[in-house]
C-alpha cells in the first residue's frame, strides 16, 4: 500500500492527475472516505491525465449519479452516495461500465458489495485537518499493482537505493 498526505487542493489535484496518466482502458478505481474528504477533486485530476478537456468542468455526480468525459480513453465518474447498495446499482445497468472498456472512478464505493470488481485500485481518503488529506494507494490484481509501483517510483526504479547493487550505486565522492 502507498499513503501520500496533501496538504491542498492542487497537491491532490496533481495525484488524481499522475494517477489519470496512467490509467487506461478497463481500469477500475474505487474511492472510499467521509464527506469532504476529497474524493472528487481527485477525480478532476484524474480526468485531467486522462486528457479530458480542461475547460470541462469535473463536478460531482452526487444527482446525476454519473458523468461521462471524453478523453484519451472515456472516463466514467460515479457517485454512490445516495445509492443502497448492489439492487440498486444493478438496477441502474451500471455493471456494464464497471467491465467495459472505459475508466471507471466509483465515489462512495463502499456502497457496493458483490458488484465490486475483485480486480481494482481501491484509493481512500481522510480528513486530517483543514487542508490536509491522507490518501492510500490499495491495489488488488497485478495490473494494479504496477500502477501503484509507478506511482511511488516515477522514473522507473525498481524500489529503494539501497536495493540497488553496488555497481550500479554513484561514486561517493
Ligand atoms: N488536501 C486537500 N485535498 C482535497 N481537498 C481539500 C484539501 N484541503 C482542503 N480540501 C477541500 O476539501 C473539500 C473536498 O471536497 P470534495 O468534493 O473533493 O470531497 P468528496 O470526498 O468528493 O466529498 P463527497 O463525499 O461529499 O462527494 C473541498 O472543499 C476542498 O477545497
Ligand atoms: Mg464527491
Amino acid at each position: 500500500m502507498l499513503t501520500v498526505v496533501t496538504s491542498s487542493v492542487e497537491e491532490t489535484v496533481l495525484l488524481g492527475e499522475r494517477l489519470g496518466s496512467l490509467a487506461g482502458p478497463g481500469d477500475f478505481i474505487a474511492l472510499t472516505g467521509e464527506l469532504g474528504s476529497g474524493k472528487t477533486q481527485f477525480a478532476r485530476g484524474l480526468a485531467a491525465g486522462l486528457g479530458v478537456d480542461p475547460s470541462v468542468p469535473v463536478t460531482s455526480p452526487t444527482y446525476t449519479l454519473m458523468n461521462l468525459y471524453s478523453g484519451r480513453v472515456a472516463l466514467y465518474h460515479f457517485d454512490l452516495y445516495r445509492l443502497a447498495g448492489d439492487p440498486e446499482v444493478a438496477e441502474l445497468g451500471f455493471e456494464e461500465y464497471f467491465y467495459g472498456d472505459g475508466v471507471c472512478i466509483v465515489e462512495w464505493a463502499e456502497r457496493l458489495r458483490d458488484l465490486l470488481p475483485q480486480e481494482r485500485l481501491t484509493v481512500s481518503f481522510s480528513y486530517l485537518d483543514e487542508n490536509c488529506r491522507s490518501i492510500s494507494f490499495e491495489p488488488d490484481g497485478p495490473r494494479y499493482r504496477s500502477i501503484v509501483r509507478k506511482l511511488a517510483f516515477p522514473r522507473g526504479e525498481d524500489g529503494p537505493v539501497t536495493e540497488k547493487a553496488p555497481h550500479d550505486m554513484p561514486d561517493a565522492e
